[in-house]
């Protein structure tokens, strides 16, 4: 599996056609055209972003991993990256954000660093992977912001959509996985030191479980929901097998 790093991922050639999202903020629907055989076949190829969402420690990197290998063994490419970072002023930024030393950041400053991370790595990652055809794994995306930031932080679900609207040229994730788990198990899972998102109360991180789980229910096409208590075997188990079914009703090939 490709992981998206940015000494591997140039900034690309720049894009031959206007931005053609995935799948559009302002549309429910993922852009016609999704690579099958067929008529309808999108000049994009067959690219799909798929994001691994969840509260700190619901073994979000363990399954992007394995649903990666087993897209390969299905014949697809793969490109999996990560936010914040991804491209070397995504982890930049990422430094910033995640440093204990951060302290005091303000929540729509905070909002705006995590939304560059990611102008950065729709532009110079994802896109250029996606109009090549690649199925991205990218470990969280647009909906931590709305469950961290808008929720959590109080900031808005939509003020924050807004922003990331603009942001990413309106790139939505095809599916997303949310591994849903207690956070207080989540956090026991990596005893340790913290970094400042981590080191919030547990108060909210139970806001960010309950926004994360009122998105998926507010748009249950698009989201995948697992369990993320059940041993990994299992967890794999369902994220394959959602993924794939919402993949192949997207009418995506897999090989
Ligand atoms: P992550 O790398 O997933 O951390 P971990 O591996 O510890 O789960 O994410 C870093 C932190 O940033 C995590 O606490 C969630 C937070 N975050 C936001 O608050 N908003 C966002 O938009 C993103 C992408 C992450």
């Amino acid at each position: 599996m490709r992981r998206a790093r940015a000494s591997q991922v140039g900034p690309g050639p720049g894009d031959p056609e206007p931005p053609g999202p995935a799948a559009d903020l302002d549309s429910p629907q993922p852009a016609a055209g999704l690579g099958g055989p067929g008529p309808a076949a999108d000049p994009r190829g067959a690219g799909r972003l798929v994001a691994f969402e969840g509260v700190e420690g619901a073994g979000k990197s363990t399954q992007l991993r394995l649903l990666g290998r087993e897209l390969e063994r299905l014949g697809r490419e793969v490109v999996a990256t990560r936010e914040p970072g991804g491209t070397p002023l995504g982890e930049r930024v990422r430094a910033i954000l995640l440093d204990p030393a951060s302290a005091g950041m303000h929540p729509r400053a905070e909002a705006l660093l995590f939304a560059a991370a990611r102008a950065q790595l729709v532009e110079q990652v994802i896109r250029p992977a996606l109009d090549r055809g690649a199925v991205v794994l990218c470990d969280r995306y647009l909906h931590s912001s709305l469950a961290y930031q808008g929720a959590a932080r109080g900031l808005g679900v939509e003020a924050v959509q807004a922003v990331n609207r603009w942001g990413t040229g309106g790139l939505l994730p095809d599916v997303v996985v949310l591994l849903d788990l207690d956070p207080s198990v989540g956090l026991a899972r990596r005893p340790g030191s913290r970094d400042r998102i981590e080191d919030q109360e547990l108060e909210f991180h139970r806001a960010v479980r309950l926004a994360f789980r009122d998105l998926a229910e507010a748009d249950p096409d698009r989201f995948a929901v697992v369990d993320g208590d059940l041993p990994a075997e299992q967890v794999a188990d369902r994220v394959r097998a959602a993924v794939l079914a919402r993949l192949e009703e997207r009418r995506v090939g897999l090989g």
